[in-house]
């Protein structure tokens, strides 16, 4: 057997914990898999003390997470620290510089500066692999990059948020509201240090921006994700959007849009209204689910555990395992210099149906205020709804009402909604929500 591959740990966390056992757990199969043994030889994190419940004595510890790219007897450095700078770019930088693979479950560095590392990687003939950085466990990186290299892709979108999806399905199961739920999540190991990352859509946007690269050939433009995220979902919004045979879900959509000879490139992360027999109305909890669509191939759907120690140290010892048998290539799946800046698509011309919820105090002429707004935008409403009073609306005595929209442009909703702004009918700000198609 080969000589071992030699592995350093920045992060010690929840996904570094989990590498640390997985490693210990299945060592024999990914030797074998791996046609060499895969060995943790250096470690760091912040708090040497700390009980991670896990025997760290038998690893080279630093305090300083960036000596591990200098360290010779390192041969690829797993970067587990996260943020998009600070000490995990320094350490991306630095590995990949001194000409050594880098394993990253670090979405929020990639977004930011993906292009850079991969033309450091390539430039130096390293690997930089980042399974874990989208969806966790699931294989969708690998899915995308080598699966369906071989299509024109149409379309990526999916659940990308374990933490916004296990949130909005306990809203959904038991009626709860979104901050009684939010520190459950956090309680589970989901969310992320800061966890309005998470609700506020920004790590599911780091996720389809990397996702939107491998799939359009596009240079990852974070910037252009237009991100809204869960803060404002009421239970009553998903207790409407069940009445109507939907489900609410945080989904991130990819598309090409435009000319084929000028293709364009829609981004965006925002609260659809998913049918109930969609296959994305059944991720439930802090699952993830992508879905591919791909010329030849036809429609992929990829699903799993988007977050957690498991999950994710799977996907981050996959990497190592393709580290450890050479198998790399461009990490987009072409050389960083070939992918293309495409536009950005603009929004307003995408034509759809949308759920409307309007917090209004209930007085004469505020439906018909509503109504006219919508008429004067030439906005279509299918259909209707105004319930009693709730507590749940942020005042006494305001009421519901909830409208679907027939398909029109989005341009012509978001022309309603500027219509109504400041309207002293209204309470709070109304919610928008596409309704996946
Ligand atoms: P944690 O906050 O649990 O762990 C972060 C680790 O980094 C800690 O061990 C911390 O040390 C260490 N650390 C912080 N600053 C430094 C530093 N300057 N030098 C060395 N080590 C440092 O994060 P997670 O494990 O949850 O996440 C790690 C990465 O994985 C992030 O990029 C995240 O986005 C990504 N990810 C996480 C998933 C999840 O389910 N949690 C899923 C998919 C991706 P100490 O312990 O001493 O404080
Ligand atoms: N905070 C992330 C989530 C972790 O909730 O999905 C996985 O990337």
């Amino acid at each position: 057997m080969a000589e071992p591959l030699r592995v350093a740990l920045a992060g010690l966390g929840t996904v570094g914990a989990g590498v640390v056992r997985l490693l210990d757990a299945n060592a024999e199969l990914i030797a074998r898999r791996a046609g060499r043994r895969i060995e943790i030889v250096a470690v760091s994190a912040r708090d040497r003390a700390r009980d991670r419940g896990i025997d760290l004595a038998r690893f080279r510890w630093t305090d300083d997470s960036a000596a591990l790219a200098r360290d010779d007897g390192v041969d690829v450095v797993a970067e587990l620290v996260g943020g998009a700078d600070g000490p995990a770019l320094t350490l991306a930088r630095a590995t990949l510089g001194a000409g050594k693979s880098l394993v990253t479950a670090n979405k929020a560095m990639l977004a930011h500066h993906g292009l850079e590392l991969a033309g450091l990687a390539e430039a130096q003939g390293v690997a930089l692999k980042f399974e874990a950085a989208v969806a966790g466990g699931v294989p969708v990186v690998k899915g995308l990059r080598e699966g369906a290299a071989a299509n024109a892709i149409a379309r990526v979108y999916g659940v990308l948020n374990g933490t916004c999806n296990y949130i909005l399905s306990t809203m959904e199961s038991t009626g709860r509201e979104f901050a009684d739920v939010l520190a459950e999540a956090q309680a589970l190991g989901y969310a992320e240090a800061d966890p309005a990352f998470d609700i506020d859509g920004v790590d599911a946007a780091h996720k389809l921006a990397i996702l939107a690269s491998l799939a359009f050939g596009s240079r990852p433009a974070f910037g252009d994700v237009a991100v809204d995220g869960i803060r404002h979902v009421l239970a009553a919004d998903i207790a409407e959007a069940a009445a109507l045979g939907h489900r609410v879900r945080l989904v991130g959509v990819a598309e090409a849009d435009g000319p084929r000879h000028e293709p364009r490139l829609f981004q965006r992360v925002h609260a659809h209204l998913v049918p109930v027999d969609h296959p994305l109305a059944h991720v439930t909890g802090a699952l993830n689910a992508v879905v591919v669509e791909g010329d030849f191939v036809g429609r992929l759907l990829f699903q799993g555990a988007g977050a957690g120690a498991g999950p994710t140290a799977s996907a981050v010892v996959a990497d190592l395992i393709d580290v450890a048998r050479g198998e790399f290539g461009p990490p987009y799946a072409m050389p960083a210099a070939s992918l293309a800046a495409m536009p950005p698509a603009d929004a307003g011309e995408r034509r759809g149906r949308a759920y409307l919820r309007f917090a209004v105090a209930d007085r004469v002429g505020v439906l018909a205020e509503i109504a006219a707004a919508m008429r004067d935008a030439g906005v279509s409403i299918e259909s209707l709804i105004q319930r009693g009073p709730s507590s749940d609306l942020g005042a006494d005595g305001a009421v519901l009402i909830a409208i679907v929209t027939h398909e029109g442009p989005e341009r012509c909703v978001a022309a309603a909604l500027e219509r109504l702004r400041g309207s002293p009918s209204l309470v709070g700000r109304p919610l928008w929500m596409p309704i996946l198609g």
